[in-house]
Protein backbone atom coordinates (compact mmCIF):
# COMPACT_ATOMS: atom_id res chain seq x y z
CA UNK A 1 0.00 0.00 0.00
CA UNK A 2 1.20 3.22 -1.00
CA UNK A 3 1.24 5.63 1.53
CA UNK A 4 -0.80 8.72 0.54
CA UNK A 5 -2.20 12.36 2.02
CA UNK A 6 -5.27 13.67 3.80
CA UNK A 7 -5.52 10.34 5.55
CA UNK A 8 -7.17 11.82 8.55
CA UNK A 9 -8.87 9.11 9.94
CA UNK A 10 -5.56 6.97 10.48
CA UNK A 11 -3.83 10.40 12.07
CA UNK A 12 -6.97 10.32 14.33
CA UNK A 13 -6.26 7.09 15.61
CA UNK A 14 -2.43 7.37 15.76
CA UNK A 15 -2.15 10.66 17.95
CA UNK A 16 -5.78 10.59 20.10
CA UNK A 17 -6.96 13.71 18.65
CA UNK A 18 -10.67 14.05 17.51
CA UNK A 19 -10.89 13.65 13.53
CA UNK A 20 -12.98 17.49 13.79
CA UNK A 21 -9.91 18.98 15.19
CA UNK A 22 -7.16 18.17 12.49
CA UNK A 23 -6.17 20.74 10.64
CA UNK A 24 -5.49 18.93 7.03
CA UNK A 25 -2.28 20.35 4.98
CA UNK A 26 -1.04 16.75 3.66
CA UNK A 27 -2.80 17.31 0.13
CA UNK A 28 -2.03 19.48 -2.79
CA UNK A 29 -6.01 19.45 -2.96
CA UNK A 30 -7.14 22.65 -3.26
CA UNK A 31 -8.93 23.85 0.19
CA UNK A 32 -11.99 25.33 -1.19
CA UNK A 33 -13.56 23.13 -3.69
CA UNK A 34 -15.77 24.38 -6.61
CA UNK A 35 -19.54 24.76 -4.95
CA UNK A 36 -21.09 21.62 -6.77
CA UNK A 37 -24.69 22.66 -8.15
CA UNK A 38 -27.43 20.61 -7.36
CA UNK A 39 -27.45 17.40 -9.14
CA UNK A 40 -30.41 16.52 -10.86
CA UNK A 41 -31.99 12.74 -9.13
CA UNK A 42 -31.38 11.69 -13.34
CA UNK A 43 -27.74 11.17 -13.07
CA UNK A 44 -28.03 8.96 -10.17
CA UNK A 45 -30.44 6.85 -12.24
CA UNK A 46 -29.74 6.65 -15.77
CA UNK A 47 -26.07 5.73 -17.42
CA UNK A 48 -24.15 8.49 -18.79
CA UNK A 49 -23.84 9.00 -22.45
CA UNK A 50 -21.09 10.47 -24.09
CA UNK A 51 -22.78 13.20 -25.81
CA UNK A 52 -24.25 15.19 -22.18
CA UNK A 53 -21.55 17.79 -22.92
CA UNK A 54 -18.58 16.94 -21.02
CA UNK A 55 -16.16 16.37 -23.76
CA UNK A 56 -17.06 19.82 -25.45
CA UNK A 57 -16.94 21.38 -22.27
CA UNK A 58 -13.33 19.62 -21.34
CA UNK A 59 -11.90 20.15 -24.75
CA UNK A 60 -12.53 23.59 -24.35
CA UNK A 61 -11.48 24.09 -21.02
CA UNK A 62 -7.91 22.34 -22.23
CA UNK A 63 -7.98 23.44 -25.07
CA UNK A 64 -7.51 19.82 -26.62
CA UNK A 65 -8.81 17.87 -29.15
CA UNK A 66 -8.95 14.55 -28.36
CA UNK A 67 -9.46 13.48 -24.63
CA UNK A 68 -10.89 10.66 -22.67
CA UNK A 69 -12.93 10.81 -19.53
CA UNK A 70 -11.88 8.74 -16.51
CA UNK A 71 -12.60 7.90 -13.12
CA UNK A 72 -9.47 10.14 -11.76
CA UNK A 73 -6.10 10.10 -13.52
CA UNK A 74 -5.32 7.27 -11.52
CA UNK A 75 -7.17 4.98 -13.71
CA UNK A 76 -4.86 5.94 -16.75
CA UNK A 77 -1.84 5.90 -14.25
CA UNK A 78 -2.80 2.14 -13.51
CA UNK A 79 -4.31 1.23 -17.23
CA UNK A 80 -1.37 2.57 -19.90
CA UNK A 81 1.44 0.47 -18.84
CA UNK A 82 -1.18 -2.50 -20.31
CA UNK A 83 -1.27 -0.81 -23.60
CA UNK A 84 2.40 -1.54 -24.27
CA UNK A 85 4.79 -4.70 -24.34
CA UNK A 86 7.42 -4.58 -21.97
CA UNK A 87 9.92 -2.29 -22.14
CA UNK A 88 12.07 0.08 -20.07
CA UNK A 89 10.20 3.05 -18.63
CA UNK A 90 12.13 5.78 -17.06
CA UNK A 91 10.12 7.55 -13.86
CA UNK A 92 11.12 10.40 -12.59
CA UNK A 93 11.98 10.63 -8.97
CA UNK A 94 11.25 11.84 -6.66
CA UNK A 95 7.64 12.39 -7.72
CA UNK A 96 4.02 10.87 -7.62
CA UNK A 97 4.41 7.26 -5.68
CA UNK A 98 1.88 5.67 -8.11
CA UNK A 99 3.74 5.63 -11.42
CA UNK A 100 6.64 3.16 -10.71
CA UNK A 101 4.31 0.00 -9.22
CA UNK A 102 2.00 0.31 -11.88
CA UNK A 103 4.52 -0.01 -14.43
CA UNK A 104 6.31 -2.89 -12.48
CA UNK A 105 2.90 -4.82 -11.53
CA UNK A 106 2.26 -4.65 -16.18
CA UNK A 107 6.31 -6.41 -16.61
CA UNK A 108 8.18 -3.32 -17.62
CA UNK A 109 11.28 -2.65 -16.72
CA UNK A 110 11.51 0.69 -14.69
CA UNK A 111 14.12 3.21 -13.84
CA UNK A 112 13.81 5.72 -11.13
CA UNK A 113 15.33 9.06 -12.19
CA UNK A 114 16.41 13.00 -11.35
CA UNK A 115 15.25 15.17 -14.04
CA UNK A 116 18.89 15.53 -15.16
CA UNK A 117 18.79 11.79 -16.10
CA UNK A 118 15.64 11.29 -16.99
CA UNK A 119 15.92 14.11 -20.09
CA UNK A 120 19.37 12.12 -20.67
CA UNK A 121 17.54 8.68 -20.61
CA UNK A 122 15.19 10.29 -23.20
CA UNK A 123 18.20 9.89 -25.70
CA UNK A 124 19.33 6.62 -24.57
CA UNK A 125 17.66 3.79 -22.78
CA UNK A 126 13.83 4.36 -22.59
CA UNK A 127 10.72 3.72 -24.45
CA UNK A 128 8.80 5.37 -22.06
CA UNK A 129 9.22 8.67 -20.30
CA UNK A 130 7.07 9.33 -17.25
CA UNK A 131 6.99 13.02 -15.21
CA UNK A 132 4.51 15.21 -13.65
CA UNK A 133 4.77 18.39 -14.82
CA UNK A 134 4.88 20.62 -12.05
CA UNK A 135 5.99 18.06 -10.61
CA UNK A 136 4.74 16.46 -7.08
CA UNK A 137 6.30 17.11 -4.64
CA UNK A 138 9.22 19.12 -5.52
CA UNK A 139 7.23 21.78 -7.73
CA UNK A 140 9.81 21.34 -10.52
CA UNK A 141 9.07 22.51 -13.83
CA UNK A 142 9.56 21.29 -17.38
CA UNK A 143 9.56 23.73 -20.25
CA UNK A 144 7.51 23.06 -23.17
CA UNK A 145 10.02 23.33 -25.42
CA UNK A 146 12.47 20.64 -23.43
CA UNK A 147 9.42 18.50 -23.11
CA UNK A 148 8.72 18.74 -27.32
CA UNK A 149 12.37 17.86 -27.96
CA UNK A 150 12.33 14.63 -25.42
CA UNK A 151 9.40 13.34 -27.14
CA UNK A 152 10.83 13.78 -30.88
CA UNK A 153 13.61 11.72 -29.18
CA UNK A 154 11.36 8.79 -28.03
CA UNK A 155 9.18 9.38 -31.09
CA UNK A 156 12.46 8.05 -32.98
CA UNK A 157 11.67 4.24 -31.28
CA UNK A 158 8.19 4.86 -30.89
CA UNK A 159 8.28 5.43 -27.21
CA UNK A 160 5.89 7.94 -25.12
CA UNK A 161 6.08 11.17 -23.14
CA UNK A 162 3.45 11.01 -20.22
CA UNK A 163 2.96 13.93 -18.73
CA UNK A 164 0.67 14.47 -15.66
CA UNK A 165 -0.15 17.67 -15.41
CA UNK A 166 -2.42 17.33 -12.16
CA UNK A 167 -0.97 20.52 -11.11
CA UNK A 168 -1.20 22.46 -13.97
CA UNK A 169 -4.33 24.30 -13.83
CA UNK A 170 -3.52 27.27 -12.32
CA UNK A 171 -0.40 28.14 -14.25
CA UNK A 172 -0.13 25.93 -17.32
CA UNK A 173 2.25 28.15 -19.78
CA UNK A 174 4.68 24.66 -20.35
CA UNK A 175 1.19 22.53 -20.60
CA UNK A 176 1.52 20.12 -23.73
CA UNK A 177 -2.55 19.91 -23.09
CA UNK A 178 -3.28 21.61 -26.76
CA UNK A 179 -0.99 19.88 -28.54
CA UNK A 180 -0.91 16.02 -27.15
CA UNK A 181 -1.85 13.63 -29.58
CA UNK A 182 -1.32 16.14 -32.79
CA UNK A 183 1.23 16.61 -35.19
CA UNK A 184 4.86 16.65 -33.77
CA UNK A 185 3.75 15.63 -30.35
CA UNK A 186 1.64 12.41 -31.40
CA UNK A 187 3.23 10.28 -28.89
CA UNK A 188 2.52 13.00 -26.28
CA UNK A 189 0.62 11.60 -23.71
CA UNK A 190 -1.62 13.78 -21.15
CA UNK A 191 -3.24 12.82 -17.86
CA UNK A 192 -4.88 15.82 -15.95
CA UNK A 193 -7.25 15.83 -13.22
CA UNK A 194 -10.43 17.63 -11.12
CA UNK A 195 -8.76 16.78 -7.56
CA UNK A 196 -6.62 19.29 -7.42
CA UNK A 197 -7.57 22.54 -8.73
CA UNK A 198 -11.23 22.23 -8.83
CA UNK A 199 -10.86 20.61 -5.40
CA UNK A 200 -12.93 17.73 -6.18
CA UNK A 201 -10.49 14.49 -5.34
CA UNK A 202 -13.31 12.80 -3.99
CA UNK A 203 -15.55 12.67 -7.16
CA UNK A 204 -12.74 11.16 -9.12
CA UNK A 205 -12.49 12.84 -12.53
CA UNK A 206 -9.74 12.87 -14.66
CA UNK A 207 -8.95 13.34 -18.33
CA UNK A 208 -6.48 11.45 -20.46
CA UNK A 209 -5.40 14.00 -23.73
CA UNK A 210 -3.85 11.58 -26.51
CA UNK A 211 -3.51 10.13 -29.97
CA UNK A 212 -7.20 8.87 -31.18
CA UNK A 213 -5.37 5.49 -31.61
CA UNK A 214 -4.26 5.50 -27.88
CA UNK A 215 -7.33 6.83 -26.36
CA UNK A 216 -9.66 3.87 -28.24
CA UNK A 217 -6.90 1.20 -26.66
CA UNK A 218 -7.06 2.83 -23.31
CA UNK A 219 -11.06 2.80 -23.69
CA UNK A 220 -11.13 -0.62 -24.83
CA UNK A 221 -9.17 -1.18 -21.25
CA UNK A 222 -11.41 0.73 -19.23
CA UNK A 223 -14.73 -0.58 -20.92
CA UNK A 224 -18.18 1.32 -20.67
CA UNK A 225 -19.00 3.80 -18.27
CA UNK A 226 -15.49 4.46 -16.88
CA UNK A 227 -17.05 8.00 -15.20
CA UNK A 228 -20.23 7.90 -12.99
CA UNK A 229 -22.97 10.46 -14.02
CA UNK A 230 -23.20 12.82 -11.46
CA UNK A 231 -19.11 12.95 -11.44
CA UNK A 232 -19.85 13.87 -15.21
CA UNK A 233 -22.18 16.12 -14.56
CA UNK A 234 -20.82 18.19 -11.84
CA UNK A 235 -17.54 18.11 -14.00
CA UNK A 236 -19.01 19.79 -16.71
CA UNK A 237 -20.54 22.75 -14.74
CA UNK A 238 -17.19 23.50 -13.18
CA UNK A 239 -15.06 23.14 -16.43
CA UNK A 240 -16.93 25.91 -18.16
CA UNK A 241 -17.23 27.76 -14.91
CA UNK A 242 -14.71 30.59 -16.09
CA UNK A 243 -15.71 33.29 -13.41
CA UNK A 244 -15.02 30.66 -10.54
CA UNK A 245 -11.67 29.49 -12.23
CA UNK A 246 -10.43 32.89 -12.68
CA UNK A 247 -11.08 33.67 -8.96
CA UNK A 248 -9.95 30.32 -7.41
CA UNK A 249 -6.50 30.75 -9.39
CA UNK A 250 -6.39 33.69 -7.76
CA UNK A 251 -7.53 32.72 -4.24
CA UNK A 252 -4.67 29.65 -4.65
CA UNK A 253 -1.81 32.11 -5.45
CA UNK A 254 -2.28 34.56 -3.20
CA UNK A 255 -2.35 31.56 -0.19
CA UNK A 256 0.21 29.73 -1.42
CA UNK A 257 2.57 33.22 -1.62
CA UNK A 258 1.10 33.76 2.17
CA UNK A 259 2.60 29.44 2.78
CA UNK A 260 5.57 30.58 1.55
CA UNK A 261 6.51 34.32 3.63
CA UNK A 262 4.65 32.24 6.51
CA UNK A 263 7.50 29.04 6.81
CA UNK A 264 10.62 31.39 5.56
CA UNK A 265 9.74 33.46 8.26
CA UNK A 266 10.38 30.47 10.71
CA UNK A 267 13.27 28.95 9.00
CA UNK A 268 11.89 26.70 6.78
CA UNK A 269 12.68 28.24 3.70
CA UNK A 270 10.78 26.14 0.40
CA UNK A 271 13.09 24.31 -2.13
CA UNK A 272 9.84 24.43 -4.40
CA UNK A 273 6.19 25.23 -4.83
CA UNK A 274 3.11 25.08 -6.91
CA UNK A 275 0.04 27.44 -5.71
CA UNK A 276 -1.32 23.84 -4.00
CA UNK A 277 1.88 23.51 -1.87
CA UNK A 278 5.03 24.27 -0.95
CA UNK A 279 7.52 21.76 -0.46
CA UNK A 280 10.20 21.68 2.01
CA UNK A 281 13.54 19.98 2.23
CA UNK A 282 15.12 19.69 5.51
CA UNK A 283 16.99 16.70 7.43
CA UNK A 284 14.51 17.33 10.56
CA UNK A 285 11.47 16.38 8.57
CA UNK A 286 10.31 13.19 10.53
CA UNK A 287 10.47 15.23 13.75
CA UNK A 288 8.55 18.23 12.33
CA UNK A 289 6.25 16.00 11.49
CA UNK A 290 5.56 14.45 14.50
CA UNK A 291 5.55 17.92 16.12
CA UNK A 292 2.68 19.30 13.40
CA UNK A 293 0.60 16.51 14.23
CA UNK A 294 1.23 17.11 17.72
CA UNK A 295 -0.63 19.79 17.22
CA UNK A 296 -3.10 18.24 15.00
CA UNK A 297 -1.77 19.75 11.69
CA UNK A 298 -1.46 16.97 9.41
CA UNK A 299 1.01 17.86 6.88
CA UNK A 300 3.62 15.36 3.92
CA UNK A 301 6.66 13.76 5.12
CA UNK A 302 8.92 12.88 2.61
CA UNK A 303 12.17 10.53 3.83
CA UNK A 304 14.56 10.34 0.59
CA UNK A 305 15.25 13.19 0.30
CA UNK A 306 14.06 14.15 3.54
CA UNK A 307 10.91 16.90 3.28
CA UNK A 308 7.62 18.32 4.27
CA UNK A 309 5.13 19.15 2.01
CA UNK A 310 2.56 21.88 3.09
CA UNK A 311 -0.69 22.17 1.60
CA UNK A 312 -3.14 25.08 1.94
CA UNK A 313 -4.55 25.99 5.25
CA UNK A 314 -8.40 26.90 4.52
CA UNK A 315 -9.23 29.78 6.76
CA UNK A 316 -7.84 32.21 9.53
CA UNK A 317 -8.37 29.41 12.37
CA UNK A 318 -6.02 27.09 10.15
CA UNK A 319 -3.34 29.77 9.60
CA UNK A 320 -3.50 31.04 13.15
CA UNK A 321 -2.50 27.30 14.23
CA UNK A 322 -0.31 26.65 11.75
CA UNK A 323 1.51 30.07 13.06
CA UNK A 324 1.87 28.90 16.26
CA UNK A 325 3.11 25.81 15.87
CA UNK A 326 5.84 26.87 13.69
CA UNK A 327 6.46 29.37 16.45
CA UNK A 328 6.50 26.54 19.13
CA UNK A 329 8.66 24.57 17.12
CA UNK A 330 11.42 27.34 16.58
CA UNK A 331 11.86 27.94 20.15
CA UNK A 332 12.43 24.42 20.62
C1 LIG B 1 0.74 14.09 -9.54
C2 LIG B 1 -0.56 13.38 -9.30
N1 LIG B 1 -1.15 12.75 -10.30
C3 LIG B 1 -2.33 12.11 -10.15
C4 LIG B 1 -2.94 12.05 -8.92
C5 LIG B 1 -4.24 11.31 -8.82
O1 LIG B 1 -5.25 12.11 -9.31
P1 LIG B 1 -6.75 11.63 -9.46
O2 LIG B 1 -7.44 12.01 -8.19
O3 LIG B 1 -7.26 12.36 -10.65
O4 LIG B 1 -6.72 10.14 -9.66
C6 LIG B 1 -2.36 12.70 -7.83
C7 LIG B 1 -3.01 12.64 -6.50
O5 LIG B 1 -2.44 12.94 -5.49
C8 LIG B 1 -1.14 13.38 -8.03
O6 LIG B 1 -0.54 14.02 -7.02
Amino acid sequence: MLEHGGRLHLASQRYGIALGDWIDLSTGIAPWPYPVPEIPLSTWQRLPEDDDGLIDAAQNYYGAANLLPLNGSQAAILALPRLRAPGAVAVLAPSYGEYAPAWQAAGHRVIECAAEDLLQQGGDAADVIMLANPNNPDGRCFSRAVLLALARRLSERHGWLIVDEAFADIDSENSLADIAGMAGAENVIILRSLGKFFGLAGARVGFCIAALDALSRLKEVLGPWPLAHPARFVAKVGLGDTAWQAAQRQLLHDASERLATLLIANGLPPNGSTALFQYVQCKEAAGLYEHFAQHGILVRYFAEPAALRFGLPENETAWVRLATALENCAKK
